[in-house]
Formats: C-alpha cells, sequence, structure tokens
C-alpha cells in the first residue's frame, strides 16, 4: 500500500469553535474554498493559479481526498488545505463570520428526486451560512449542466442578500473537472451561476458548546448486566446508542453511538472507564469527535442513567 501525505488535511476534531486559519496555512492571505472538489483537478489548479491565497477544498468522500492528496504532491504546491467534512455544516462552524473571498460549487450532486432534495447544496440555509461567511462582495459560484438546479437555487437564494448573475457556455471546457469532462462529451450546455453578497443579512452565529461535560461515579456498577438507553432525541438532535461492549479485564466499557444533528451524523465510541477508584465517562481516546450539543446530550443522557456527576470538561478534565 502506497502511504499518501496526510499534511494538507485539516484536523479540526475535538475543538469547538472557528479554525485559526492564518495558523492553519502559516501565513495570513485571503481565504477562498472549493466545495465538492471531486478529484481535486481545479482545486490544485486554481491554488496554483493564485499563490497569494489560501486555498481550502472540502470534501466529504474520502476517495476523492486520498486522490486529491497526491495531486497535491505531485503538484507540489503548499497553498493548498483540505477539510474532510461536510461543507454547509463546515462553512457555518468551522470559519468566523465575513472571512472568506470566494466559494466555488463545480457540478454539485442535482439530487433530482423529491425526495432527495433535502440534500442539495444552495438551498435557503446553505445560502445564509455561505452569506455569513462570505466579505462583503464576496462570491458563490456554481457551475452546473442542470437547469432544474439552477432554475431551484435562484428560488432559494435570499434577495436582499445576494446579486446573481446567470452566464451558459458550451462546447468549451472552463474549469477541467470530471464532470465538466463528461457533460462536454456528450454536448451539454453548462450554466455558471455568481451569486455575489451585496446586502447585510442577519444570521446568528453558531453554537457550540463551551466546554464538554464529563462525567464520574463512584456507585457500584456491573458494566456486564447494564441495560442503557437505546435512544434520545428532541426533535433536531438524534442520539442513536447502538451498542455496548466491555471488556473485563482492562475494565473499559465502550458504547458505539450515532448522533444526527445539523448537518453532521458523528459515529463516536463513549468510554466508561475504572480509573482508580472511580468510573469515568467521556468520549473515548483517539476516537474523532467534534464537541457539539449532540455529542454533550449523549454523555448526558448516559451519565443520567448511570447517574454520574459532572467532573470537569474535555478542556481541563
Ligand atoms: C458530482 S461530484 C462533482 C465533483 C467535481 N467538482 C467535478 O466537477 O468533477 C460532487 C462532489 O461533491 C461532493 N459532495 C457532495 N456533497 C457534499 C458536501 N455536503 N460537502 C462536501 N462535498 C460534498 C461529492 O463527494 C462529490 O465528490
Amino acid at each position: 500500500m502506497r502511504r499518501i501525505p496526510l499534511h494538507p488535511l485539516v484536523d479540526y476534531w475535538g475543538r469547538p469553535g472557528p479554525l485559526e486559519w492564518s495558523a492553519v496555512f502559516g501565513r495570513s492571505a485571503p481565504l477562498v474554498v472549493e466545495i465538492g472538489f471531486g478529484r481535486g483537478e481545479h482545486l490544485v489548479r486554481w491554488a496554483q493559479a493564485s499563490l497569494d491565497r489560501n486555498v481550502v477544498g472540502i470534501e466529504v468522500a474520502w476517495a476523492s481526498i486520498q486522490r486529491a492528496l497526491r495531486r497535491i504532491r505531485q503538484a507540489g504546491v503548499t497553498n493548498v488545505r483540505i477539510l474532510y467534512a461536510n461543507a454547509e455544516w463546515a462553512l457555518y462552524y468551522l470559519w468566523p463570520r465575513a472571512s472568506v473571498e470566494r466559494i466555488v460549487s463545480l457540478f454539485p450532486d442535482p439530487w433530482p428526486k423529491a425526495r432527495h432534495v433535502h440534500h442539495r447544496l444552495f438551498s435557503r440555509r446553505f445560502f445564509l451560512r455561505a452569506h455569513r461567511v462570505l466579505q462583503e462582495g464576496g462570491t458563490l459560484l456554481l457551475a452546473t449542466d442542470d437547469p432544474g438546479f439552477v432554475e431551484w437555487s435562484l428560488a432559494e437564494c435570499p434577495t436582499p442578500g445576494f446579486e446573481a448573475r446567470v452566464e451558459t457556455y458550451r462546447g468549451e471546457l472552463r474549469f477541467g473537472t470530471k464532470y465538466e469532462m463528461k457533460w462536454y462529451q456528450v454536448g451539454r450546455t453548462f450554466f455558471v451561476v455568481e451569486f455575489r453578497k451585496t446586502d447585510p443579512l442577519d444570521v446568528p452565529e453558531p453554537e457550540w458548546p463551551p466546554t464538554m461535560r464529563i462525567y464520574q461515579f463512584t456507585e457500584p456498577f456491573d458494566p456486564s448486566r447494564w441495560q442503557g438507553p437505546d435512544q434520545w432525541s428532541d426533535g433536531d438532535v438524534v442520539v442513536v446508542f447502538k451498542e455496548f461492549v466491555w471488556d473485563p479485564a482492562r475494565r473499559v466499557g465502550l458504547w458505539k453511538t450515532v448522533i444526527r444533528e445539523d448537518t453532521i451524523v458523528q459515529n463516536v465510541w463513549i468510554e466508561v472507564r475504572w480509573v482508580g477508584d472511580r468510573w469515568r465517562l467521556l468520549p473515548s481516546d483517539g476516537c474523532k469527535f467534534l464537541p457539539t450539543y449532540g455529542l454533550q446530550k449523549a454523555l448526558d443522557v448516559l451519565a443520567e442513567s448511570l447517574k454520574g456527576r459532572e467532573f470537569g470538561s474535555l478542556a481541563d478534565g
């Protein structure tokens, strides 16, 4: 198996709040973002052509990220970083307000079936989040071959807030991505919609729990007989406790937990571990997690069922 350089991959796990982008890049420069970069052809060329910009690519598909990391290494570009994340979530939670100059999304999945519309980027909520993160006059670009998607995105776009300009092209390649190539070969017409942030909009800041409450308890507890909760929901957040694994030798129990909230799903292990004279309940060491309200709720629900008392936070615990 060939090793892939991971260093352009941004580690954002475990910490609440937006990232310090100048620290991530080791320099301060205007930020531009590509969402759903696929094979990374455009991302790398954009970085090469914009050495005075810090370029961030966001992708949900790990296979695409691996390809892009190789491409970045081969090209030797240093002003590009990769986020393995859902773009709508990341734009809202990982950037401070008014910090991005330009966002591009090339040939996003159009999700044509009515029951899949909620998967689409360029919903009203997406526009509000993009608006918050863009600088005054900043732009959001959509390229697609799907006229229905263009119409839908224009209807979702808040005005005032943005001004949209639509352009079409045909018989040429402007971005050189896999999907542009695919539709070019069958002679499709392309649409480029540029949404420019023009007017202020009242978009609230995202909320992170200030610190994660974690728990301890000293009451007798036999994990091998324990029947924990199955699930918890308040309508917006759903927590499912899927499975409990108990290692009697090491006195560690692990819950496989799935947390759905906002636009993300987290699969995390939550552990109860005997430490000296007490049990401690917290997200498992070594497991990648985001310190969100859903994860806090999962800890709270388990602690309630175990009668745990708060003893600290992940920041200081
Ligand atoms: C149809 S492909 C287009 C890929 C590339 N831009 C191109 O033009 O060839 C859509 C890409 O968006 C990614 N994607 C879909 N939803 C996403 C999301 N919410 N956040 C980040 N990437 C996403 C997919 O994994 C896929 O790589």
